[in-house]
């Protein structure tokens, strides 16, 4: 990632801690499923419902966001492509073909 962007991050942070949330709700109802106490498992499917709509609404921002972002940025309009470094994400490489579409 380059300087400048928490926006990004935060993206990042909140889309994982949905999916955390929502695996967290799972094991809730499962455990309250084993031990037969309904109202806690009906209160979990709810926020679970909740949770899995938030994470549909992040994951459908997150392409958004990252363009936008990328095009106020002075580093990715110089040539349409992300440079190498930002090109990276954790220990994955962006294959060439992706790098200047996404
Ligand atoms: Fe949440």
């Amino acid at each position: 990632m380059f300087a400048g962007d928490e926006v990004m991050k935060g993206s990042l942070a909140s889309y994982t801690f949905e999916h955390m949330e929502i695996a967290s709700y799972k094991m809730l109802i499962a455990a309250a499923g084993e031990v037969g106490d309904a109202e806690v498992q009906r209160v979990c499917e709810e926020n679970l419902r909740e949770e899995v709509a938030m994470a549909d609404w992040l994951e459908n921002k997150l392409g958004t966001v990252t363009t936008s972002l990328r095009r106020k940025s002075p580093r990715g309009s110089r040539d349409g492509r992300l440079a190498g470094k930002q090109a990276r994400h954790g220990h994955h490489r962006v294959p060439e073909t992706r790098r200047a579409g996404c």
